[in-house]
């Protein structure tokens, strides 16, 4: 019997792992945050501060707040954690290597997940002796108030730890997409990627300008992805005969030059283009002003899907419902 999770242990406290920190102590677990870095420790701190204004004006006052210990000693986060959640640099040989030592320290019942962007779960559990503990679990930022997470088995992992981690991460407020088999990149970063990718050509043809290109999905497909992705969007598109009229009506542009997926060649142009084109979209505004913005719309909007029960608003209703339950059992 695994033990119930109360403390969990983070690897790499850079913004992910600060993310996974607030998520948590926020809703009453303790965390023991690694990182090879002492002076981490301060900026994790900083950044669970700039994440709890954001949290209060989701979900109310904390029912109860977490412990949080800092700490540079890989066997303390191993012999504390009843789950560890690594976020260290993406680099694989440095995932390999972590995942091979906090698994030689830490109980074998001890799930060990990683926030990687892409690589294969496969790949990191290589060197485990305890290899069917070993999942992805990929979060998006702001890691406090985003509630995806995708899950991803490697070859050796086991069905049982796949399934215990999704309890535990609907317990902390999060939308599980459990992928059927491993692939790089995973679901949505794949998705992201073919986006940026054609954005790229399209700046590094000259054809517009980044504000244009971000300003072409601020303004339509975007307000839309926010609750319908592209498959449903493209059935309403398709008319009373949803998507298999669409499919007629669309077929011909499939085999159109519509998209170039590969990474366009660098250059200098081209990242002249680009990072100039952000510092005009930032107008004068501080990455930490625009992060402030977005986390205000991201509460709000939200708020408003749970009103319209509609995608990332159902995780918050089924969340509020769960901390309703728990407050009425405490009184
Ligand atoms: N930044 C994003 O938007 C994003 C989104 C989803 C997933 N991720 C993934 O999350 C992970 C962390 O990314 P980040 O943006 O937080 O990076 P980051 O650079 O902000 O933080 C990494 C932290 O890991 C620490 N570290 C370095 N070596 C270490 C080691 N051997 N053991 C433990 N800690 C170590 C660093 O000191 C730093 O504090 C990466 O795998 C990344 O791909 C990032």
């Amino acid at each position: 019997m695994a033990t119930p999770i109360k403390t969990v242990g983070i690897a790499g406290t850079g913004l992910i792992g600060a993310g996974w920190a607030a998520r948590l102590l926020f809703r009453g677990f303790n965390v023991v945050a690694y990182d090879v870095k002492p002076e981490a420790e301060e900026r994790l701190k900083a950044q669970i501060k700039t994440a709890w204004p954001s949290l209060e004006a989701l979900l109310g006052k904390p029912v109860k707040k977490g412990k949080l210990i800092f700490t540079t000693d890989l066997k303390e986060l191993a012999s504390k954690a009843d789950f560890i959640h690594e976020a260290a640099p993406e680099r694989e040989d440095l995932k390999i290597r972590l995942f091979r030592d906090i698994d030689a320290a830490a109980r074998p019942d001890v799930i060990i997940a990683s926030s990687s962007s892409g690589f294969l779960p496969t790949n990191l559990q290589s060197q485990c002796q305890h290899p069917e503990r070993v999942i992805i679990g990929h979060p998006f930022n702001p890691v406090y108030l985003l509630p995806l997470v995708e899950t991803v088995p490697g070859e050796k992992t086991s069905e049982e730890v796949m399934a215990r981690a999704s309890v535990y991460f609907e317990s902390i407020g999060m939308q599980v997409l459990r992928l059927k088999r491993e692939i790089m990149g995973y679901v949505c970063d794949r998705l992201q990627e073919a986006l940026w990718r054609e954005a790229l050509h399209i700046l590094n043809k000259d054809i517009a300008t980044t504000g244009d290109i971000d300003d072409s999905i601020v303004y339509s497909a975007g307000m839309r992805w926010a609750f319908m992705g592209s498959f449903l969007t493209y059935h309403v598109a398709g008319g009373p005969g949803g998507m298999r009229d669409f499919i007629k009506q669309f077929d011909p542009t499939l085999e159109l030059d519509w998209t170039e997926l590969k990474f366009p060649k660098w250059n200098e142009a081209l990242e002249k283009r680009l990072v100039e084109g952000c510092e005009d979209q930032a107008a004068g505004r501080k990455v930490s002003e625009i992060e402030a913005k977005r986390n205000a719309v991201l509460v709000d909007m939200m708020k408003l899907f749970k009103k319209h029960k509609i995608g990332a608003g159902l995780v918050l209703d089924r969340e509020m419902k769960a901390r309703k339950k728990k407050t009425a059992k405490k009184t």
